[in-house]
């Protein structure tokens, strides 16, 4: 495993860090149900393989990943993590900005210092932990001023009850707003082959501000893990049968960039998440690969992309041969 320091701050962090919506279930994730026991295998197998670091959010499974996590780090796994959620994103039904109806939940979006506060309080309860490590404000909202939400956050760091602070579905604007009031370790943004633009528009921003560069989606939920994933169908509701991959002529390019990708396989000796994950790390410096898993093989298989130092031309051809399948915004 290789480590990084979070932006400013002295948290050392995997490179590798596991995502935990997937484990949440619900109807966005709905072909695997996990249990306690299945998240606690998927932790001491992220500790044997050296990950430090999970991301989740209230809304995964609407408080279900968190609590599946806060019973599996129990029993001693809770200090050998550092422990990222969110804010901003609740179903309280006591404000915010309608964000999206799911479950039979009604989602707001809500950055007030109140809300704030209460979703830090929530998730500590669920996660059974006295501190959480990083707090990323989910969805930065202009309908609370900056100074409001950061000033919250920065009271939080005051009592101990959170470390740092990054920000989410963000754009670099944001980024240098919530600098004014307060360090920001962290942007954790969209960013693959499939969709680069919003990161490209980013990193000089992140890069002035030495906050670290948090990817995800780089698999694009599985769709550039393997050539018969992009002809699945999924349920009503899954997060992936609402992408644009399914739909042609995306779907066809997307099949050509891995027969430009297969032989790339064989000179690497690794799976295709593999070379899509080594694209990704070359295109930022220190950039931390979130990744999300539910199953302990995926997140092996992962860790195995940090050895792979493609070539520069390697790089290009994957470069050019995404172009035709590529989104300029993705919404996810
Ligand atoms: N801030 C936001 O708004 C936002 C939005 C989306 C995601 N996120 C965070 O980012 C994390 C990652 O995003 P994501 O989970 O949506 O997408 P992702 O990481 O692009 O894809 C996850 C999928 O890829 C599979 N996978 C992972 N490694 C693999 C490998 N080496 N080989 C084959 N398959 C592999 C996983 O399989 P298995 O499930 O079978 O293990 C999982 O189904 C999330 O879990 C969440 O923490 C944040």
């Amino acid at each position: 495993m290789k480590y990084q320091k979070l932006g400013k701050t002295d948290l050392e962090a995997s490179v590798v860090s596991f995502g935990a919506w997937g484990i949440g279930g619900g109807s966005v994730w709905p072909d695997m149900a996990l249990g306690v026991p299945e998240v606690e295998r998927l932790l001491d197998a992220a500790t044997d393989l050296g990950i430090n670091y999970i991301d989740t959010a209230p809304v995964y499974g609407t408080g279900a990943s968190e609590e599946l996590l806060g019973q599996a780090l129990k029993g001693g796994r809770r200090d050998k993590f550092l422990l990222q959620t969110k804010c901003s994103l609740n179903w309280r039904n006591d404000g915010g900005n309608f964000h999206y109806q799911r479950d039979g939940y009604t989602v707001n979006n809500d950055t007030s210092a109140r809300a704030v506060r209460q979703d830090v309080e929530d998730s500590l309860r669920r996660m059974q932990t006295d501190y959480l490590d990083l707090i990323v404000v989910h969805y930065v909202c202009g309908s609370w001023p900056v100074e409001e939400t950061m000033s919250a956050l920065q009271q939080l760091i005051k009592e101990g009850k959170i470390r740092a602070v990054g920000l989410s579905n963000s754009k670099p604007a944001d980024l240098r707003e919530y600098e004014k009031y307060g360090t920001v370790a962290l942007v954790q943004e969209q960013y693959s082959l499939l969709a680069p633009y919003h990161g490209m528009d980013y990193f000089p921003a992140v890069r002035e501000s030495g906050a670290t560069f948090q990817v995800y989606g780089a698999l694009e939920e599985g769709f550039l893990t393997a050539p018969d994933y992009v002809d699945r169908t999924f349920p009503q509701g899954d997060v992936r049968g609402k992408l644009p991959w399914i739909h042609e002529p995306i779907k066809g390019n997307i099949h050509k960039l891995f027969e430009v990708m297969e032989p790339l396989t064989k000179k690497y000796g690794c799976s295709y998440a593999n070379l899509v994950q080594a694209w990704t790390l070359r295109q930022y410096p220190n950039l931390n690969l979130l990744t999300g898993f539910r199953r302990v093989e995926t997140m092996q298989d992962t860790c195995r992309a940090l050895d792979i130092c493609l070539a520069d031309e390697d790089v290009q051809l994957l470069s050019e041969a995404a172009k035709p399948a590529q989104v300029t915004e993705l919404d996810k």
